[in-house]
């Protein structure tokens, strides 16, 4: 038995994703090629937010958690700073992006918002990027499956199942959605029937009457 990865991965596009559909979004607004009433740009700035809350809790959880696992079970065959530093790196420009988010959301403009989400949009593909690489093959090879769940089980504590789960689906391939179902099983159909409504509703408001379900 091997760690299952489908979930961490399904995380990482998701944030990947979502990062990159905002910093476009931003960038259409403070062109004026779309605009936003004040419920829309509220819904813009919560989502971001919520949005960076999840990204600076899955980078904790990594260093918290997920890197002592990799170093008491791999050891010597993985060097970890050069990801702890992305992880240093991203935490100020979090901070800047929520403040310009609330900024957005009073003032109507998006052009600083703009600029820094698709730089976050480009560190995040590098550093994820980097990551998989460099772990998957580790993780895989040299953790355990009970070590790998308890990581798993701390990342899902704080993180916002109502939120993420929703973009779980709304990332995973078909064949993925069909494998994560399993795994789960009942509890994810009933709690995904019950989010997926929401999420599709504040999408829509976010992205578009188009937005992807
Ligand atoms: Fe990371």
């Amino acid at each position: 038995m091997t760690p299952e990865l489908l979930g961490f991965q399904l995380t990482h596009r998701a944030m990947r994703g979502d990062t990159r559909r905002l910093a476009t979004l931003a960038t259409e607004l403070s062109e004026g090629r779309q605009s936003a009433d004040q419920a829309r740009a509220a819904a813009i700035a919560g989502f971001v937010t919520t949005l960076n809350q999840g990204i600076h809790h899955h980078h904790t959880m990594e260093d918290e958690v997920l890197w002592p696992v990799i170093e008491r079970s791999a050891g010597a065959e993985v060097d970890l700073r050069d990801l702890s530093d992305d992880h240093a790196d991203l935490d100020p420009l979090l901070e800047e992006i929520n403040g310009q988010a609330a900024a957005f959301a009073s003032t109507g403009d998006a052009s600083a918002l703009a600029k820094s989400l698709t730089r976050l949009a480009d560190m995040l593909d590098e550093h994820i990027g980097e990551e998989e690489q460099l772990l998957f093959p580790i993780i895989e090879k040299y953790v355990s499956v009970a070590d790998w769940q308890r990581v798993e089980t701390a990342v899902r504590k704080g993180g916002n199942v109502r939120i993420d789960l929703p973009r779980i689906e709304q990332y995973a391939r078909p064949d993925e959605l069909a494998r994560l179902r399993k795994l789960a099983g009942p509890p994810l159909t009933v709690m995904l029937f019950l989010f997926r409504r929401g999420h599709r509703r504040r999408q829509r408001l976010i992205f578009g009457p188009l937005a992807a379900s």
